[in-house]
């Protein structure tokens, strides 16, 4: 049995990772921890029991972390995901957040990794904040992970967000730098230049949306409003590939769940620049290995999408 922690911004694409989870053989998820990113923090918080409600997992626990980056200003992804992070549809059934856990989701991490030493998959796919303050508070909490699966940074300086920066590394720079420096457990990186060359047809989008589920039902009205602006020529153009969508946060989920996903990789120490003008925030990947890293990151570079295909189909039965 996997053990699971995600760490969320919820999010069209974490939706569908989450979504993924909670269908996936042989996995458990023992929290779900709240980060500020592509919504507010109250969004996200939100979100995460709609979708915990459509999938008839309320019964998971869900945290509140940090509403605010530790240094950089605040900042969300709404014109992708809408103001409200699931494309501005009301929802008047929403669960009230008196769900929520007490606990703060860095001590909610820290808590359950004690508890299951060396069992824990931590799967992050928002700003790094909550991952930050944990190692802060415990510098021993990466070593009792498993592993740590990353959606964030770049490889090929091309941003989605500035012009080197992807979302969830420039929403927390500082956060992103402590993360890649002080967790040394194994950690596996889906970059944003990755994601989009692996993004998936339109036609599959099609095909998966019009499954008649309600949790299909409610993928498709959350979804409309980013697969517009994704099918956008505007929108293709700054893509790697552009011949789909690219559900960015489902591929290092799906990784984190199914050990035979990967299909190629490789290994390099990473960091994050943090004073550039244009590169605050970039990725840096350091093959001339003048860091002195010990620790090399993972760098995922293909997936078997056939795999994730099923995955995406069996999150929505
Ligand atoms: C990342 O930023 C967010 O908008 C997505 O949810 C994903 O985590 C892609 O850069």
């Amino acid at each position: 049995m996997k053990k699971l922690i995600l760490d969320v911004d919820i999010g069209v694409d974490d939706a569908q990772a989450l979504m993924i989870a909670v269908t996936a053989p042989d996995v458990e998820i023992l929290g779900i921890t709240c980060c500020h990113g592509n919504t507010s923090l109250d969004n996200v918080l939100k979100n995460t029991l709609r979708v915990l409600q459509v999938c008839n997992r309320l019964d998971i626990p869900v945290y509140k972390g940090f509403s605010r980056p530790l240094l950089a200003s605040k900042q969300h992804a709404s014109d992708y995901h809408g103001k409200d992070g699931l494309g501005d549809v009301p929802d008047p059934d929403a669960p009230g957040l008196d769900l929520l856990k007490k606990k703060k989701a860095a001590q909610a991490m820290l808590k359950i990794a004690r508890e299951n030493p060396g069992e824990v998959t931590l799967v992050a796919t928002a700003p790094l904040t909550n991952l930050a303050v944990a190692v802060q508070l415990d510098p021993s909490f990466p070593k009792k992970l498993k592993a740590l699966y990353i959606m964030g940074g770049n490889t090929d300086s091309r941003g989605n967000t500035t012009v080197c920066g992807e979302f969830n590394f420039v929403a927390d720079p500082e956060a992103a730098y402590i993360v890649l420096d002080r967790y040394t457990c194994p950690t596996y990186i889906a970059a944003w230049e990755f994601c989009c060359r692996s993004s998936i047809s339109w036609s599959f989008w099609d095909e998966w949306l019009s499954t008649n589920t309600k949790k299909a039902a409610f993928i498709k009205k959350i979804s409309t409003l980013s697969m517009k602006k994704a099918r956008s020529a505007e929108y293709q153009k700054e893509v790697v590939a552009g011949k789909g969508f690219n559900p960015c946060d489902v591929f290092a989920l799906a990784a984190a769940v199914d050990d035979g996903f990967i299909t190629e990789s490789e290994e390099v120490a990473v960091t994050v620049e943090l004073d550039g003008r244009n590169t605050r925030g970039m990725m840096v990947m350091d093959y001339m290995e003048q860091l002195k890293k010990d620790h090399k990151a993972v760098i995922i570079k293909s997936v078997d999408l056939e795999k994730l295909k099923k995955m995406l189909f069996r999150a929505v039965q």
